[in-house]
């Protein structure tokens, strides 16, 4: 089988975070930052040790400013629905997720006005058109690190410039780049990082976390127990139990900081390189297939290892039925959570097939994936 849906989530995951897993239940099996007894204490630090890694990744100098959530979705919903009100300004791009566009039209209907910043058929944000966009009133520059659909990465370098020369939040949507491509958030002037811990940083299902730099204030999501401060009948107002109310997902934050000491262990920027040289070679096979549109900048050195194509006269469907039921490839294909990408690149409302790489996935997988697309376009 060839596991090529690793934009939707990696797989397989490293022997290590199930072995974290399988030990918090097997050994620890106990509340985090509640109880005072030695099973606590090491669920404690387990936790602790996650938040440390994920800050070492991403360049944080306080691993208390890093908060768990489920996924990245409630990370997103963190950033932009705890600091937008009525009256404010924001602007995103138009190669947005629905992680990012629906909090953002939900926004929208109470008040807060929205710029969705026109991309190029490639799927490329100018970092000039920021600029242009920006009003007295604006607030907040929102958009993804690496497009779910073409792979295009965002100029978040001139963003982040841009922004904290205006005073103006950036968020980044790093769904599909944390643990593919490197993150530094001091460098790239982040103020609020989402990610996800169930795609490149190898973790399961349920993980995520946003990072809040300081100064930054957020309207929590969710009020209630955090196992601090149990005197008081108000949400504590310090990081990170004003956003972590309620029992943790421990058994996932355990594999999650597996997940990403492997992933440094490997090391990211080697992880990018042999990922952008898959992705390179994928676009060129299947540029190479008459009948085949890639879509994109066609170019790895601008995209991570997400490819997006269609068969003229073929439906997406069909391919990623045949392809799974003929050459057990799996992928995803349609609009991908993200129909605004779609319109932008010109293949909304049928969408397209998507190959996602991974930490895992050969130079084999690849050169076959390509013959079985060769071969059902020679089919029509
Ligand atoms: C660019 C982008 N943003 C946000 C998300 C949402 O991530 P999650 O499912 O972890 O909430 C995804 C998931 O595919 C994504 O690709």
């Amino acid at each position: 089988m060839i596991y090529l849906d690793n934009a939707a989530t990696s797989r397989p995951k490293p022997p290590e975070v199930i072995q974290a897993m399988n030990d918090f239940l097997n050994d620890v099996c106990a509340n985090s930052g509640r109880s005072g007894h030695r099973l606590a204490i090491q669920a404690s630090r387990i936790v602790y040790e996650a938040r440390e890694a994920i800050a070492e990744l991403f360049n944080v100098a306080d691993p208390l400013r890093v908060v768990f959530t489920m996924n990245a979705t409630e990370s997103l919903n963190l950033a932009m629905r705890g600091s937008l009100y009525p009256g404010d300004h924001v602007i995103t791009s138009s190669m947005e997720h629905n992680s990012v566009m629906r909090p953002l039209r939900a926004l929208e209907a109470q008040g807060v006005e929205v710029t969705v910043l026109q991309c190029s058929e490639q799927g490329f944000l100018y970092p000039g058109d920021v600029d242009k966009a920006i009003e007295p009133h604006t607030k907040m520059v929102v958009i993804n690190h690496g497009s779910n659909v073409t792979g295009s990465l965002a100029p978040v370098e001139e963003i982040g410039l841009i922004t904290r020369e205006c005073g103006l939040f950036f968020v980044l949507d790093a769904a599909q780049t944390a643990g593919a491509y490197p993150i530094d958030t001091q460098k790239m002037n982040v103020d609020l990082l989402a990610f996800t811990g169930h795609k490149s940083l190898c973790g399961p299902p349920g993980t995520g976390g946003l990072y809040i730099r300081e100064g930054v204030r957020l309207e929590p999501l969710k009020w209630g127990g955090t196992g601090s401060r149990s005197e008081e009948e108000y949400q504590p107002d310090f990081l990170p139990d004003m956003y972590e109310s309620g029992t943790p997902n421990l058994v996932g934050i355990a594999g999650l900081g597996a997940g990403i000491q492997f992933v440094m262990r490997e090391g990211v920027k080697a992880i990018r390189k042999r990922e952008r040289d898959l992705t390179q070679r994928l676009i060129d096979g299947l540029l190479d297939i008459s009948g085949v549109i890639v879509y994109g900048d066609l170019n790895a050195d601008h995209q991570i290892g997400v490819v997006s194509f269609n068969i003229v006269g073929v439906s997406q469907s069909d391919i990623g039925l045949r392809l799974d039921e003929e050459y057990e490839i799996m992928c995803r294909v349609g609009l991908h959570c993200a129909p605004a990408a779609h319109k932008t690149i010109g293949t909304f409302p049928d969408g397209t097939v998507r190959f996602g790489l991974g930490t895992f996935t050969t130079k084999e997988e690849i050169d076959m994936a390509i013959q079985a697309v060769r071969n059902l376009a020679k089919d029509g």
